[in-house]
C-alpha cells in the first residue's frame, strides 16, 4: 500500500466508522454486527499504527480507551452546577409562571421546554476548540475530572471545527446508559455470574468513575446536551445556544421546543406523558426554562436555585390490580426470583401482568396475602414494582404468601446465606437453568466461541438429556444420527397428572389430516377452546367438508380417532388429545395401542417415543408423524453445530480456561493465570502462597481455585475434555518470542507512552520474555516512566528503589531504536 492509498483508506474507514456511529447513536439502528463494525475500527487502529502521519486528532480510533486513573483529580467548576426547583402540580407550575412575569413585570417572554433526563450531570470545558476537561457535578462546587473516560463517548466532540467557536467554553448535560445497554449488560453480567447493576442511571454514574477508560468505551454510554456557558458565545437566547451547539455536532435531545405561555407549555407536558417512555432512557419530567438571557439575568437566583427555570415531575403513574399468583424464576446462578403475575392492567402506555417482588424480604415488607388486591407503579424501573396492598379489599379467610422452600425447577430445598437477600437452589450441577447458565458461558464467544449453539438448541439438548456438563458437548458427534429430528420446543405437549403424553388440538389434527394447512386449523381451534372434545370433533369434521380437500379420507381419518379414543380408555384433557391415540392412528398397523401408552409414559415427545420404539415405518407414515412435531434440528443444523463444536478445540488455553466458569475466574485472570502457568496441571499444583504472589490474584480467587480442583467431578471434566482434544496448556507454537531481549524481567509502564496502548506494551513485553505487573512493588526491574505518570507511583518507586526509565530508553534497550 502507498502512503497515499494508506491515507484515503484512512479517511474511508474513519467515514464508515463515524456514520456508523452517527446511526447508533443518533439514530438508534445499526447496519453491521459488533463485529463487522469492531474490524473496521481494528483496521483503521492498524493502519494508523502503521502511518501515524495520516492519525488525526478526531480520528474514531481515539474513542477506544486504554488509559488508567486511579484517583480522579477534583477542579471547582467555574460556573456552579445548579439544581432546579421541582413541583408535581400544575397549580405549582401556574404560580411558577406568575413568578416569572411578577418578576419581568409583563409577560412579554417565552419558554424553551425539554424533557428531564434521568443521567449523570456532566461538565465540559473546551479551549481553542478542543475538549479540555470533562468534570462531574460533585457537590455543585467541584467535581471529578473524568476526562479521559468522557473522550470514549462516540459522539462527544472532541474538537470543534468552525468559525467563530469561542475561545473557550463549557458545554453541559446529561450522561446516560441507554436501556437497551444496560439490559445487554445485565444480560451479560448474569450469564457471567456477576452482581447486577441496578438501574441505568446508578449505571451510568458507576461508569464514569471507572479507572479503565477501554472498559469504559465497550459501556456505550450516551449523552444530550442542554447548557451552554461562557463569556463572549454571542448569542443572546437560549434557543440560539442549543441551535450552535448542535452545528457544533453536540447531541441534543429531539424533545426541545418553544412555547409562548404556559398553556402551551401544559400542551407539551401532556403530550409528551406517554411519548416519553419511547426515549432511550428514563425521563421523569419536564425542565422549562425562560429562553432570553436577558430575562434570566433580570429574574436571577435563590440560594440555590435560578429563578427563571424549574423542573415539573410526572407523578409516577400506579394502577390497582388483582395479585393472581406467584412465580419463583430460577436464575442461571441458581438465584431465586419472585415474579407476581398479576390480572392486566393499563399503566403508563402498557399492559402490565408482571411485576418483580425481588426477594422474600419484598413479600413480607409488603405484606401479601393471596389474591390481594395491590398498587402497582412504573418508576425509573423496567420492570413495573408493587407498592402497597389495599388492605381494605383483603378477601375475608385468604392467607399470607407462603415463600417456596424448594426448587421449582429442580427441586433442590433452598438455601439462603446469611446476610443475602435472596434463596439460592445449591443443585449446582444438575439443576437445568444453572446446566444452561454454565454451558452458555462456556460456548460464549469470548469462551469457546461456538456460535452454533443458541440458548434455544442448548436448552432442548438439556431438557432431553443429551448434554448436562459441556463436556457432554463432545460426544454428541457420536450420537448425530438420534439428533436428527430433535424437537426444539415442547410447547405443544403436556402431561396429565398420571404421566400421560397430550398434544395439542392443531398440531394433531395437521398430522392426522391432508391437504389443511396449520394455520387454518390453528384458527378453527382458537374457535372451539374449551368446549367438549365430542363436539370440537363433530365441528371438525364440518370443518373438513367446507374445506373439500380430501374430504373422505380425512373424515375417515377422525373417524377412525373417535373410534380409538374411545376404546382407549385414556383420560381427556381439554384441548388436546393424547399422544398414544394420534399416533396410533398413524401407524397402528405396525405397533399396537398399548405399546405406545407404555412408551408415552416414560418419553416427553414424538421424536423419543420413535427413537425408543425404533419401528420399520413408512416414509409416508414417516412424513405424517412429522407433522406432530414442534420445530426440529435438521442436517444443517446438526452439521453446522457438530463443525462448530470441533473447530473450538483449536481455542488457546486461557480461553479454556475461562470457559470452565471457575467462580470468580473473568476472562482477564484466566489469562493472566494461563500465561503465568502455561499448564492446568501447574495451575492445579499452586500453592496459596504462589497464587497470592500473582498481580491480580487475591485471596477470594485463590480460594475459588482450591474449591474447584477439589471437586472431583470437575476434575473428571477437565479429564473428558483433554481426551477430546481441547487445551490444557499454552501452545508453544502458538505466540513464539519475538525476542529475548527483556527475558527474566518484570516491567510495569505508567503515564502515557507515545508508541504503545496499554494492551500494547503488555503484550510487547511479554512477546519479548517479561513479565509485566500491574502495580509498584520491589520485586520490579524497572518502571517505564511515560508522560504524566502520578506522583505517587513515582514516589513510591524511589522509595523503594525501583529505577525509572524513559520509553525512548526503553526502545533502545529492545533494540528498536539506536
Ligand atoms: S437545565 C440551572 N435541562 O437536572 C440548572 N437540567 O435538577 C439548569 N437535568 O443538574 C439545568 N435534564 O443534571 C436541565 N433537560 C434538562 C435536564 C436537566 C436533566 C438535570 C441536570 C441538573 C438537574 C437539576
Amino acid at each position: 500500500m502507498t502512503p497515499e492509498q494508506a491515507k484515503a483508506r484512512i479517511e474511508e474507514l474513519s467515514n464508515q466508522i463515524n456514520y456508523h456511529n452517527h446511526l447508533y447513536y443518533q439514530e438508534d439502528r445499526i447496519e453491521i454486527s459488533d463485529f463487522e463494525f469492531d474490524k473496521l475500527l481494528e483496521e483503521l487502529i492498524n493502519l494508523e499504527k502503521e502511518y501515524p502521519e495520516f492519525l488525526v486528532p478526531e480520528s474514531p480510533s481515539q474513542r477506544v480507551g486504554g488509559t488508567i486513573t486511579k484517583e480522579f483529580e477534583t477542579v471547582i467548576h467555574e460556573y456552579r452546577m445548579l439544581s432546579l426547583g421541582n413541583t408535581y402540580s400544575e397549580e405549582e407550575l401556574k404560580a411558577f409562571d406568575d413568578r416569572v412575569a411578577k418578576g419581568l413585570g409583563h409577560r412579554d417572554f417565552e419558554y424553551f421546554c425539554e424533557l428531564k433526563f434521568d443521567g449523570v450531570a456532566i461538565s465540559l470545558v473546551y479551549e481553542n476548540g478542543k475538549l479540555v476537561r470533562a468534570v462531574t457535578r460533585g457537590d455543585g462546587t467541584k467535581g471529578d475530572v473524568v476526562t479521559e473516560n468522557v473522550k470514549t463517548i462516540k459522539n462527544i466532540p472532541l474538537h470543534i471545527k468552525g468559525q467563530n467557536v469561542p475561545a473557550k467554553f463549557e458545554v453541559r448535560g446529561e450522561i446516560f446508559l441507554p436501556r437497551k445497554e444496560f439490559e445487554k449488560i445485565n444480560t451479560e453480567r448474569e450469564a457471567n455470574g456477576e452482581a447486577l447493576l441496578a438501574n441505568p442511571r446508578n449505571a451510568a454514574s458507576g461508569t464514569l468513575k471507572m479507572q479503565d477508560s477501554a472498559v469504559v468505551a465497550k459501556r456505550r454510554l450516551n449523552c444530550y446536551f442542554y447548557q451552554l456557558l461562557g463569556e463572549d458565545i454571542g448569542v443572546n437566547r437560549h434557543d440560539e445556544a442549543i441551535h450552535l451547539l448542535e452545528k457544533w455536532g453536540f447531541n441534543v435531545s429531539p424533545t426541545y421546543t418553544k412555547c409562548n405561555n404556559i398553556d402551551e407549555v401544559f400542551h407539551y407536558i401532556s403530550s409528551w406523558k406517554e411519548k416519553r417512555f419511547e426515549m432511550p432512557l428514563d425521563t421523569d419530567g419536564v425542565v422549562l426554562k425562560v429562553n432570553d438571557y436577558d430575562q434570566r439575568e433580570e429574574l436571577g437566583f435563590t440560594a440555590k436555585i435560578p429563578r427563571w427555570a424549574i423542573a415539573y415531575k410526572y407523578q409516577a403513574e400506579s394502577a390497582e390490580s388483582e395479585l393472581l399468583s406467584i412465580t419463583y424464576q430460577v436464575g442461571r446462578t441458581g438465584a431465586i426470583t419472585p415474579v407476581a403475575n398479576l390480572a392486566p392492567v393499563l399503566l403508563a402506555g402498557t399492559t402490565v401482568k408482571r411485576a418483580s417482588l425481588h426477594n422474600a424480604n419484598e413479600i413480607e415488607r409488603l405484606g401479601l396475602f393471596e389474591g390481594d388486591t395491590v398498587m402497582v407503579e412504573k418508576g425509573g424501573e423496567i420492570i413495573p414494582k408493587i407498592t402497597g396492598v389495599v388492605l381494605e379489599k383483603r378477601k375475608p379467610g385468604s392467607k399470607p404468601v407462603v415463600y417456596i422452600d424448594h426448587c421449582p425447577e429442580c427441586e433442590s430445598p433452598l438455601i439462603r446465606k446469611e446476610g443475602e437477600a435472596k434463596h439460592f437452589c445449591p443443585n449446582f450441577k444438575g439443576c437445568p437453568p444453572q446446566i444452561l447458565g454454565r454451558i452458555e458461558h462456556f460456548v460464549h464467544k469470548r469462551a469457546m466461541d461456538i456460535d452454533s449453539l443458541g440458548t434455544e438448541r442448548i436448552q432442548t439438548l438439556i431438557v432431553q438429556r443429551y448434554i448436562g456438563n459441556f463436556a457432554d458437548l463432545y460426544e454428541l458427534e457420536n450420537k448425530a444420527n438420534q439428533l436428527l429430528g430433535l424437537e426444539m420446543s415442547q410447547d405443544q405437549y403436556q402431561k396429565s397428572d398420571d404421566g400421560y403424553l397430550f398434544i395439542s388440538l392443531p398440531k394433531a389434527f395437521f398430522a392426522l389430516t391432508e391437504g389443511l394447512s396449520l394455520a387454518s386449523i390453528q384458527k378453527f381451534c382458537e374457535r372451539y377452546t374449551e368446549q367438549p372434545l365430542w363436539e370440537v370433533l363433530d365441528n371438525f369434521e364440518m370443518f373438513i367438508r367446507t374445506n373439500n380437500k380430501k374430504v373422505a379420507q380425512n373424515v375417515g381419518t377422525i373417524k377412525k380417532l373417535e373410534e380409538i379414543l374411545l376404546s382407549s380408555h385414556l383420560p381427556q384433557m381439554e384441548d388436546y388429545l393424547p399422544v398414544p391415540v394420534v399416533m396410533n392412528v398413524l401407524i397402528g398397523n405396525w405397533i399396537s395401542l398399548e405399546k405406545l401408552v407404555e412408551a408415552s409414559l416414560h418419553e416427553n415427545t414424538v421424536h423419543s417415543i420413535l427413537l425408543k420404539l425404533n419401528l420399520p415405518i413408512t416414509r409416508e407414515q414417516e412424513d405424517r408423524l412429522k407433522k406432530m412435531k414442534a420445530n426440529t434440528f435438521q442436517e444443517g443444523v446438526i452439521s453446522n453445530m457438530l463443525e462448530g463444536i470441533r473447530a473450538s478445540k483449536e481455542q488457546p488455553f486461557e480461553k479454556v480456561l475461562f470457559a470452565l466458569g471457575i467462580r470468580n475466574i473473568g476472562e482477564n485472570t484466566a489469562q493472566i493465570l494461563a500465561r503465568h502457568f502455561k499448564k492446568i496441571d501447574e495451575l492445579q499444583k499452586a500453592s496459596t502462597e504462589q497464587l497470592l504472589a500473582i498481580n491480580g490474584i487475591g485471596e477470594t480467587l485463590v480460594e475459588s481455585i482450591h474449591a474447584y480442583f477439589k471437586d472431583p467431578e470437575n476434575l473428571e471434566t477437565i479429564e473428558r475434555l483433554k481426551t477430546h482434544g481441547l487445551k490444557f496448556e499454552v501452545d508453544a507454537t502458538e505466540k513464539p518470542l519475538e525476542s529475548e531481549s527483556l527475558k527474566g524481567m518484570k516491567i510495569l509502564a505508567s503515564g502515557k507512552l507515545n508508541h504503545f496502548k496499554r494492551d500494547e506494551i503488555i503484550d510487547f513485553i511479554e512477546a519479548n520474555g517479561g513479565q509485566y505487573l500491574k502495580a509498584v512493588s520491589k520485586s520490579l526491574d524497572f518502571i517505564i516512566e511515560g508522560e504524566d505518570m502520578g506522583p505517587s507511583k513515582k514516589e513510591k518507586a524511589e522509595k523503594l528503589g525501583v529505577k525509572l526509565i524513559s520509553e525512548d530508553e526503553f526502545l533502545q534497550m529492545v533494540g528498536k531504536k539506536s
